[in-house]
This record gives structure tokens, sequence and C-alpha cells, in this order.
């Protein structure tokens, strides 16, 4: 055994601590109270409710995260403390505030649980399922629909870029959040008609006006008729009988020249493919403990639309993302 190797697992030990000193900061509110400026100890701590001698001791850590520096007699943001703050371009704040906060993070000290029982732990703990968790709770609900739409926000250029849209009228997002993606393809083509298709509490802070009709409803029913369907982020949530489900309410409303294209993370199970894959199998252990989904591979995917009466007929990596466009069309 050499030290580095004692050092690296060391890291995966402890790797969680790093983790609560990023949500603490942003729940206490420190990333939006330093701003782009400068404050002094006791300033800061007035501002976040908390006491200035444990606040040095989460700032020090802060700093030696790289999160914060010592500026003025006090403390700034370092660049990647100011993806911390909320609202701001490119901001991770309420994505720090729901996968570390609370709820997830329980759920994730239940993953020997859900390892033993194949169920979400999230739902033991809570009661609920997530959704119906978030919906239950306008602040929580608030960070995860904000969280959602800073991961996608991030996305999105690449993944417009790979849809080929040729022919489509209207594009419903199904299960599309507040609307962030599909303002994205609004905004790359002028002549297109969004839908936006969720739940009421998912349908929430919307970021679509203009050219976007927003109907809420529940994809197990039925979804809103469109010359194609784009589907981010939402089949990873479920097990497979539910995702068939999904996407074969689609298939029924969708036109004969109609169009799917699931945004989801391709996944390789292949071992010398897994080392670099590190956050796709956090985020399958992450649907594991939080919704009762999965990642999948092409193959996995493959099977799911056929069962919905679809056919795959092209995977395109969206640059920058790492997700992919898996395009489907009618069987
Ligand atoms: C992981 S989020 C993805 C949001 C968005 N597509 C994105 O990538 O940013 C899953 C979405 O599915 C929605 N959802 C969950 N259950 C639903 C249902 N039964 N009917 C419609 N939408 C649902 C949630 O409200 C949420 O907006």
């Amino acid at each position: 055994m050499t030290a580095s190797e004692q050092e690296r697992v060391a890291g995966l030990v402890f790797g969680f601590f790093p983790a609560q000193v990023v949500q603490t900061l942003a729940r206490l509110g420190v990333p939006d109270a330093l701003g782009e400026g400068a404050l002094g100890l006791d300033a800061l701590a007035a501002r976040t409710g908390s006491r200035p001698g444990p606040l040095a001791r989460l700032l020090r850590a802060a700093i030696g995260l790289d999160l914060v520096t010592p500026a003025d007699d006090g403390y700034a943001l370092t660049d990647g403390g100011q993806l911390l703050r909320t609202g701001t371009p490119g901001s991770m704040g309420n994505l720090a505030q729901l996968f570390c906060g609370d709820a997830v993070w329980r759920a994730w000290g239940e993953l020997e649980w859900s390892v033993r029982t194949g169920e979400p732990s999230f739902e033991k703990l809570t009661g609920h399922s997530s959704f119906a968790h978030f919906a239950a709770d306008p602040a929580l609900n608030a960070i995860f629909t904000e969280a959602m739409a800073e991961g996608t926000r991030r996305a999105a250029p690449g993944i417009v870029a790979a849809c080929d849209l040729t022919g489509v009228g209207t594009l419903a997002d199904v299960g599309g959040g507040n609307g962030t993606l599909l303002a994205a393809f609004l905004d790359a083509h002028p002549e297109l008609h969004g839908i936006l298709f969720d739940t009421p509490s998912g349908a929430t802070d919307l970021v679509v006006d203009q050219r976007c009709e927003v109907v809420t409803g529940d994809f197990f029913g039925t979804v809103p008729a469109a010359d194609a369907y784009v589907v981010k982020s939402v089949i990873h949530d479920w097990d497979d009988e539910r995702s068939v489900a999904i996407l074969a309410r689609i298939r029924e409303a969708m036109p004969p020249h109609g169009v799917v294209l699931v945004v989801e993370p391709v996944f390789v199970d292949e071992p010398a493919a897994l080392a670099g894959q590190r956050t796709l199998l956090m985020s399958d252990l992450n649907m594991l403990t939080c919704t009762g989904g999965k990642e999948r591979t092409e193959e996995e995917f493959t099977a799911l639309l056929s069962a919905a009466g679809l056919r795959l007929v092209g995977v395109t990596p969206a640059a920058g993302s790492g997700y992919s466009v898996l395009r489907a069309v009618p069987a």
C-alpha cells in the first residue's frame, strides 16, 4: 500500500466534509452577502445570523477550499465562490443547497438501505416521493426548480445545437420545469412555438413567455400534441416501467411525422470506462436513493423506446454538457 494510495482513499472517506462546507456557506447566505465586495467578520456574522468565532472557522475552511479569500480586513469570494451566489450567470447556489441539503443528504445517509431494498431511501425518510416532497414545501420547491434550471442553463447551448428541428413547428418540453431549456430553443429558432408541460408545482417561476403555451398535467396521463418532444433529465428519474409509460404517452400524442428527443447522459457500462464517468456513477446512486430511477446505457434506452413504440434513429453528444440527444421516431 503506497502513501499516495492512502491519501486517495482518505479523500474518499472524508469526501463529504467539503460538500457540507459548500452547503453551509450557501444556506447561511455567505456568497450573497459578500457579492462582489468584501465584509469584515462581525458584519458577516450579523448578516448571516452566525456567531463570529465558528463563522471564522467556516470561512478559514472556505479559504482552504479556494471559495473565499482574505480581503480588506475581511473576506471576499474567489471565482469559485462567485458561483455559489444565487441569481448570477453560471450560479450553482441552488444546486449546492439542493444536493447537499437536508432531504438529499439524509437520503444518501441511507444508501445502504436502498442497496439492500432497491427502494428510494428518500421516500422512507420523508414519506413522499421526491417530487411530492418538493411540491409540499414552497421554499424547497423554489430551490429544486432553480437548481434544475442552473444545471440546464449550462447545458442548453450544447443541447440546442445537437437537436435538428427541421420541419418542426411546435416543440413540447415534457417535464420542462421552469422552461429554461425551452426558452433556449425558442431563442435559437424564431419560428418555433413551444409547449411547456409539467405538474403545477414543476411549471413554476417560469422563464418562458412569448411563443409558448404552458400546460400543466401528469405525464402518466396524457401529454399535449406537438411535432417534436424534448424530454430532458426526466427518464432517469424513473424505473423502466414508468419510463416506458412516459414515452408511450408521448408516442400516443405525437403525429406520424413526430420526433422525440430524449436528453440524458448515456452511460458506458464497461469497467475500463467507469473512472471517466464518476459524476454519472454518483448520479446513478442519487437516483437509487432519491427517486427510484437510474442512469442508462444506449442499449437500455433503445429497449425503453422500443417498448413504447418508438425507434432510436440517432445519438448525438451535446457539446460541453455531458448529455446526449437520443432521437426517436414512431416505430
Ligand atoms: C429532474 S427535473 C428536470 C426538469 C427539466 N427538464 C430540466 O432538465 O431542467 C424533472 C421534472 O419532471 C417533472 N415531473 C415529475 N413528475 C411529473 C409528472 N407526473 N408529470 C409531469 N411532470 C412531472 C418535475 O416537476 C420536474 O420539473
